[in-house]
């Protein structure tokens, strides 16, 4: 009798609690569970199937970007292949990436009809991504730095894209702020290309063509995997790409970051440092545009940065001026690149001249790969402009220094001799 008294006691408390359980969750966070039966259509996808298609077809008209391969002629075991992606629909290698980005965003349902999209860039990805909007109906405002050449702008206008312009640091926060109060996306290229990497390979599981860098070059080098890649990093989001598909499909290819001078890839590769705090301190203006990572806080993976130190398996430094002197080179001996190029051209020479001292003898050919990332016709007011170089570059020695880099890298084009090592020695 009692024991059935306590079990009615501990019964209703049960209940009770249960009762107060409910409606605590329901009270908590507002939402009620749906009573089955029930069967019901989500949002329409019609228009998101539609862009995709529209994306498809932008993808086979994108074809292959052409390989342009140079002999240096102080380097005999050493071949350089350019993929040249200035040849590219709007002009760099931001094209195959902001159709990834713009795929990413449309199966992942950021991107809808009459979305508003913003997306901070030093340029390229502007024009690119404007390109991709422009496509798919969309609006589309870039937010870029005020040191911006003129002619990017106007290549991201032709693209019917807004242009607003900020100073360099403040290009994420202003991008994210103009998304929010429009009730636009904020593309977010730094911390999303980490995302729609993935997409750029999604072509190799159907018959749909891969956009991946790295499966075409492998491809138009017959399958034969390049001893080297090597490329600097903006977002990282390119090399990543090139990176993780080598890992993955277990291509025999080192992949080298060649860095800017002061930006802090170069540690966060290496040691794991500025993912905390920042290296914006050590920034020190121009720059090579487009690439390095000073102003914009810690650099932290798939929030800030692209760049997956997991794929990367040597890291270079390169310095400024030397980049900037190594662009005129490159131009001189038939790659007309920007910024990247000019860091590519120098990496590949120093990294060809230390094979050609390890293997002297060596009859086997080495393939160094690289990317010609854009046109150096973008950069004729500033990187090739000897009276901008001298006033920008000021504080790094001006025109002495950048003459001396010139004159050492033609010299190592002819001879073979590592022109970073006798560089820094003398210029
Ligand atoms: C000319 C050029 N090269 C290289 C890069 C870096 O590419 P990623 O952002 O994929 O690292 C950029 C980025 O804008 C660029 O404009």
């Amino acid at each position: 009798m009692i024991s059935d008294y306590f079990y009615l006691l501990f019964t209703i408390s049960l209940l009770a609690n249960s009762a107060l359980m409910v409606v605590t969750h329901q009270s908590s966070n507002g939402n009620r569970i749906s009573d089955a039966p029930k069967d019901q259509m989500t949002e329409s996808k019609e228009w998101t199937r539609d862009a995709i298609q529209k994306m498809w077809s932008e993808r086979n008209l994108m074809g292959s970007t052409p390989i342009h391969v140079i002999d240096p002629p102080g380097l005999p075991s050493v071949r350089l292949v350019f993929k040249n992606e200035s040849a590219s629909l709007t002009g760099s290698l931001k094209h195959r990436y902001s159709w990834s980005l713009m795929m990413w965003a449309l199966l992942e349902g950021h991107v809808k009809n009459g979305t508003h999209v913003f997306e901070a860039s030093s340029g390229n990805t502007a024009c690119s991504l404007g390109y991709m909007c422009r496509l798919l109906g969309l609006q589309f405002t870039a937010v870029v730095p005020d040191t911006i050449e003129q002619v990017k702008v106007r290549r991201i206008e032709e693209q019917e894209g807004f242009v607003v312009r900020v100073p360099i640091s403040d290009r994420l926060i202003i991008a994210e702020q103009l998304a929010k109060s429009t009730g636009g996306f904020f593309m977010n290229q730094f911390k999303n290309a980490f995302h729609a990497e993935e997409f750029h390979e999604s072509g190799s599981a159907s018959s749909k063509p891969s956009a991946n860098l790295m499966h075409e070059l492998f491809h138009q080098l017959n399958s034969t995997p390049p001893s080297i890649f090597v490329h600097p990093a903006g977002t990282g989001g390119t090399l990543s790409s090139i990176g993780r598909y080598a890992k993955k499909y277990g291509l025999d290819t080192e992949i080298v970051l060649a860095d800017t001078q002061y930006s802090i890839y170069y540690d966060y590769v290496l040691n794991g440092t500025f993912s905390k705090n920042t290296g914006a301190h050590h920034w020190v203006a121009p720059g090579m545009a487009g690439i390095g990572y000073g102003a914009m806080g810690p650099a932290q993976i798939a929030e800030t940065t692209s760049l997956d130190p997991a794929v990367i398996d040597r890291v270079l430094k390169i310095p400024d001026l030397a980049s900037t002197a190594a662009m005129k080179v490159a131009r001189d001996v038939g790659i007309n690149g920007g910024t990247s190029t000019g860091v590519n051209f120098l990496a590949a020479l120093h990294i060809g001249a230390l094979i050609r001292a390890q293997n002297p003898k060596n009859q086997e050919i080495f393939t160094i790969a690289t990317i010609l990332a854009d046109s150096g016709k973008y950069y004729e007011t500033t990187y090739f402009n000897r009276k901008w170089i001298s006033e920008k570059f000021k504080t790094h020695g001006g025109l002495p220094v950048y003459d001396c880099w010139l004159q050492v890298i033609q010299d190592c084009w002819i001879s073979g001799k590592d022109p970073l090592d006798i560089g820094r020695k003398m210029c």
